[in-house]
This record gives C-alpha cells, structure tokens and sequence, in this order.
C-alpha cells in the first residue's frame, strides 16, 4: 500500500467577498511508497503548503482525494499516521522544550512513563539537552526547528509531513536536518518534504515532483529525470595527428581547444567510448572522460517553462 497517495487533488480558496480565486493546487495525482524520501519542489506560492495542509488535515480539499496508508486525510484516523511539521511552528513561548514535548506527548494519549521515555529519545536525537530549560521565546530559528522537529516525531508515526524544514538554517543546521531524515528513512519512515533548497532535495531524496502553479509537471527518480543514461559526454585527448581530429570531430556535437588538448562532446556514452577507441589506436591519449548531466536546477528552470 501507498504510504502518501493523492488522485486529482484541488483545492480553490475563496477571497473574503467569495470571490473564486485561481485554483491553488489543480489535479494532483501522487503516490509515495513506503520508506521512500519524496522531495516536493516548486517556487513561492506552487502550492506546497497547500498540498501538505491537505495531507495533514488541515485544510480540507475542494475536488479529489488524498490517503495515507488507505485512510482518507477527511478522517481523523489518517492522522495518527503523520508527524507534521509546520512551515513556521507555533510554540508556547514560556514552554520549555520539556514541557512542549510533554504537552504533545499527552495529547497523543501517552502516559507518563511513556513521555519520560519520549523525551528520552527526542532529546537525544535532537540535541535538546543543553537547552532543556530554557524558555521557547529565547530561541533561534535553528533551536526552533529543531523542536519542531521533535514535537512532529511524537507519538512515533510512520509519516513524516515537513514543510520546508531547511528553510532559514545555516548550512550546518541543514545538514543536520538532512543526517535527520536519511535517519528517518533507515528507522522506516517515509518521508515527504517540500523545499525549494534544490541541492538539499538532490542530496537525499529517492523521487521529487516539481508543482507549478498548482500543477505537477515532473515527477520520478532524480536520475530518470535528468536523464543520466543518455546525456551527452565530454572527452578531452591529445597527441593526435590532425587528419585523426578531423575525423573525431565530424562525429561530435560541437569541439573546441584548450590547454588541456582537443574537447569533443558526444551524443552519448557509446558514441563517446567509440572515440576514446579510435583515439586510443591512433596514439593519443585521453585527459579527461566526463557525462555532462543537467542538474536539478537546469531541470527544475525548465520544469517551470512547460507549464502554460
Ligand atoms: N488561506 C488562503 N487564502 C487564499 N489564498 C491562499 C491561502 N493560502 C494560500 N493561498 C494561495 O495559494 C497559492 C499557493 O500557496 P502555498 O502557500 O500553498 O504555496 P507554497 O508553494 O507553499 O509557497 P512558499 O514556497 O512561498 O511557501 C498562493 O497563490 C497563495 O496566495
Ligand atoms: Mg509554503
């Protein structure tokens, strides 16, 4: 079963005088397996927070369906799958990390040896210990996340829903959130988080979709996306006579010299080893061997040009 799967979900605000607003998300049609990391991109106002508002039954849907682990996000049970961790989370700000996790932890029905063991285990993991008792209103944004982060993973559930949960952090705090999630995934969860951060989203996730406009227009493996299989290479050679550079070159997309010898693009890694062969042959040798691969963010520029 689909641990996240949504058919033609929509959802359309209204203005204050209920006027129809343009649709803030329109036909979205996902499934996220089980123990899978789904990075959710798309630029200001996409509709991401929308999507994960719907997700966590926050909002309700206009059209379509949304389920996690078969339940319907309009029932209350799908709840007690997910973790949720807000874009900006709201804290009682005279809370003290203790006493906020304490009060999530009784909200979701634990028992007192069962809190104790939960603060335990999230203090730990978050490194919450040295500022146990402090007051929230003290502190950083990173501190912050960090807290939220802990109170969505109360209650041990099997979703983890994150807004944005880089956002705003130094790199350091980034990578931290990153360590966390990949941690997440070994424990068995699977994790659906949105960003615009595209190298964090690269670095650890198994699939992303990229929503403009309230549409998905991509959608897959990050390597089927950007196409590794087939992408064109680069080798440099040199110490060729010239009538062998003309013969290499007619076979290339384009050639040009450098310092380092003769650079040739070819169609494709095939193409590319055919070359490097008959350079071999000749009594050249090769410098350099490199597969030009888009990167998420050429795919993602033009993610956002496909859309109407
Ligand atoms: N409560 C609301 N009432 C009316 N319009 C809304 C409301 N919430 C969001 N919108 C609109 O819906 C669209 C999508 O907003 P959403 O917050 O989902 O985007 P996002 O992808 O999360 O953007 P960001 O990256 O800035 O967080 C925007 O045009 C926004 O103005
Ligand atoms: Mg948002």
């Amino acid at each position: 079963m689909d641990a996240i799967a949504t058919q033609d979900l929509g959802k359309t605000y209204r203005s204050s005088l209920l006027r129809a607003l343009p649709p803030s998300l329109d036909g979205l049609s996902l499934a996220v397996q089980e123990n899978e990391v789904f990075g959710f991109l798309g630029r200001n106002g996409a509709g991401k927070t929308t999507t994960i508002k719907i997700l966590s039954g926050l909002v309700r849907q206009t059209h379509g369906e949304a389920y996690i682990f078969g339940d319907s996000v309009r029932k209350r049970q799908a709840r007690r799958h997910i973790g949720y961790l807000p874009e900006n989370p709201y804290f009682y700000e005279y809370l003290t990390p203790r006493e906020t996790l304490d009060f999530y932890g009784r909200l979701h029905g634990l028992g007192t040896r069962e809190r104790t063991a939960e603060w335990d285990k999230l203090s730990d993991l978050l490194d919450l210990r040295d500022i146990a008792s402090q007051r929230v209103r003290e502190f950083s944004k990173g501190m912050r996340q960090r807290l939220g982060f802990a109170v969505a993973l109360v209650g041990d559930p099997k979703v983890l829903i994150l807004d944005e949960p880089m956002s705003g952090l130094d790199p350091l705090g980034r990578r931290s959130i990153r360590e966390l999630i990949l941690r997440m995934r070994d424990e068995k969860k699977t994790i659906f988080f949105s960003s615009h951060v595209l190298g964090d989203v690269e670095q650890i996730c198994d699939r992303v979709g990229i929503l403009v406009k309230g549409k998905l227009t991509s959608q897959g493996r990050i390597d089927e996306l950007l196409g590794k299989q087939d992408s064109p290479v680069e080798v440099i050679v040199t110490g060729l006579a010239a009538d062998v550079v003309a013969e290499l070159e007619s076979k290339a997309l384009s050639t040009r010299v450098s310092e380092a010898g003769h650079h040739l693009t070819l169609q494709d890694v095939q193409t590319a080893n055919e070359a490097v062969r008959v350079a071999l042959a000749k009594g050249g040798s090769l410098v350099e061997f490199t597969q030009l691969k888009e990167s998420l963010e050429d795919h993602f520029v033009k993610a956002q040009e496909v859309s109407p």
